[in-house]
């Protein structure tokens, strides 16, 4: 459905951060993507919903297609407007809109005025939390209803493709189980492809059906979730775990080769 070829992303026109950077998203399908901090995961997203420009940001090279169309020559909301909608890392809500306000203005590039009062309730089926507070300015939700603002605002624009920027970040453990459990549904009930970028990697390779972990503006590693959670390397970087009885001394030079072997 969406696939990245070998793409390039410079900001302010001489900082490389993608430096050949691919990936496939299939229909239907939740894919993680993992990296650790600075590793360009938001930048990947960027690139695919036309939200570099407002950053001085440029795809160089490479190409970006959605349904076989080549989109990274599209706007923002031509991108919408095809099916992607990227909901951005920290929560973006409109703060001084209420809650049903919120999630009308996600539904801005729609023609079927008629069917938005409907998806309105549809959205407060899976985040009854925000029915009971629709009349309530936004700035004044918790960190997680407005997380759960921002993925009904998303659903409100009826994407084919949601990309999610971190979704826990900030939350407490038992709302991030919540909000990952609504991600698997919206994708199950709804038919919704979601491309989630995450440093839950736990949660993220739980919930997903193929993941890419990326260092440095590449993919350094691909593959089946489960498969991935057996990944030596990904359980010791990602996942906080250690084979039981090794040395730390030793365990750091490795940590240290196989770094050095990743990121060559
Ligand atoms: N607008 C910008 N101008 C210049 N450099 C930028 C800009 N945005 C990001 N970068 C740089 O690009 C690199 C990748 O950033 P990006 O935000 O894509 O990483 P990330 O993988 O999402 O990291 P995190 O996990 O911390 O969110 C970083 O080195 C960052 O400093
Ligand atoms: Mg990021």
């Amino acid at each position: 459905m969406l696939s990245l070829n070998n793409i390039e992303v410079i900001y302010n026109d001489v900082i490389l951060v993608l430096k050949g950077m691919s990936l496939e998203v299939p229909q239907g399908k939740i894919v993680a993507l993992l990296g650790s901090n600075g590793a360009g995961k938001s930048t990947t997203l960027k690139a695919v919903s036309g939200l570099l420009k407002p950053e001085d940001g440029e795809v160089t090279d490479g190409s970006i297609t959605f349904e076989g169309e080549d989109i990274h020559h599209l706007d923002a909301a031509d991108i919408v407007r095809r099916g992607i909608f990227q909901v951005m890392e920290g929560r973006r809500v409109f703060e001084h809109l209420d809650v049903e306000q919120n999630l009308l203005a996600g539904s801005y590039t729609r023609s079927d005025r008629g069917q938005i009062k409907a998806d309105i309730e549809a959205v407060y089926t899976y985040f009854p939390r925000l029915k009971e507070r629709r009349r309530q300015e936004s700035g004044y939700l918790s960190g997680g209803e407005q997380q759960m603002l921002a993925i009904g605002r998303a659903m409100m624009a009826k994407p084919k493709l949601i990309m999610l920027d971190e979704p826990s970040l900030g939350l407490a453990p038992l709302l991030v189980r919540d909000i990952f459990d609504i991600i698997t549904r919206i994708n199950k009930e709804q038919g919704t492809t979601i491309l989630l970028v995450e440093q839950n990697a736990r949660l993220a390779l739980d919930a997903a059906d193929y993941a890419y972990i990326m260092e440095n503006g590449r993919i350094v590693l691909a593959g089946d979730p489960q498969q991935l959670k057996d990944n030596a390397d990904v359980r010791e970087f990602y996942l906080g775990l250690n084979e039981v009885g090794t040395r730390k001394s030793y365990r750091d030079v490795k940590h240290y080769k196989r770094r050095k072997r990743w990121l060559s």
